[in-house]
């Protein structure tokens, strides 16, 4: 991140800021002196309440309408966005062979779409300030191949490659954008995934 000096504000949109990596994310971000945005399905009243988070605009990703007025929710509080952490995400676990359509979609929806929807709302505002940086989350199931998480695996290569082609779309403008691929973290995903092995 950005080195701050002293009295200069960087605001920050995490989304899925409101729990699991995301909320540490954004603790980590305010006791480092940033400015944090949480754009959420869920509401972090324990954030706001606590000064951790000083917006929150609540959004579905998968609907580019709801990134749409959520974004601008953000730039009239803040007049701007540094960095955009483009963080949520779900996973369900199945086999190809019994995976419906829907589960299908319901993880590139919101991990691939998702991602698009909130770098094409966020872009314009960042190549007017001529500077910006954009970090999206893989996983460690973008870079291998991983059983009962194929459609998982499949929208996080996906945010891979979408990343590598968007930065190099915008560098001219001052715009950084990468991937981080976390391997295991204990978060609601990971409580999902292991009960449902346990079940099966
Ligand atoms: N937990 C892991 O082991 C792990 C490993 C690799 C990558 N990741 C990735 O890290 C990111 C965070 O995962 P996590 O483990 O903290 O999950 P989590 O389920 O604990 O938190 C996800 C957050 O995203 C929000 N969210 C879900 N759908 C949304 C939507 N449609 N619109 C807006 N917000 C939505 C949820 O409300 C929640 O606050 C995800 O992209 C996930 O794929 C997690």
């Amino acid at each position: 991140m950005a080195a701050m000096a002293e009295g200069q504000r960087i605001a920050i949109i995490v989304t899925g800021g409101s729990r699991g990596s995301g909320e540490a994310i954004s603790r980590r971000l305010h006791d480092d002196g940033y400015t944090v945005a949480v754009l959420d399905l869920l509401a972090p009243d324990y954030l706001i309440n606590t000064g951790v988070v000083q917006h929150f605009s609540h959004v579905d990703v998968t609907s580019a309408s709801s990134v749409s007025i959520a974004v601008q929710e953000v730039l009239d509080a803040f007049g701007m966005v540094d960095v955009l952490c483009n963080n949520a995400g779900v996973s369900t676990m199945q086999r190809v062979v019994d995976m419906t359509e829907e589960e299908w979609d319901f993880n590139f929806s919101v991990n691939t779409k998702g991602v698009f929807s909130m770098t094409r709302a966020v872009l314009p505002i960042m190549m007017r300030q001529q500077r910006g940086v954009i970090i999206n989350t893989a996983s460690m199931a973008g870079v291998k191949g991983l059983p009962l998480l194929a459609h998982y695996a499949a929208s996080k290569w996906a945010v891979i490659g979408f990343t590598k082609s968007v930065a190099l779309e915008v560098a001219q403008y001052g715009i950084r954008v990468n991937a981080v691929c976390p391997g295991f973290v204990r978060t609601s995903i990971q409580e999902r995934e292991l009960a449902w092995e346990a079940q099966s």
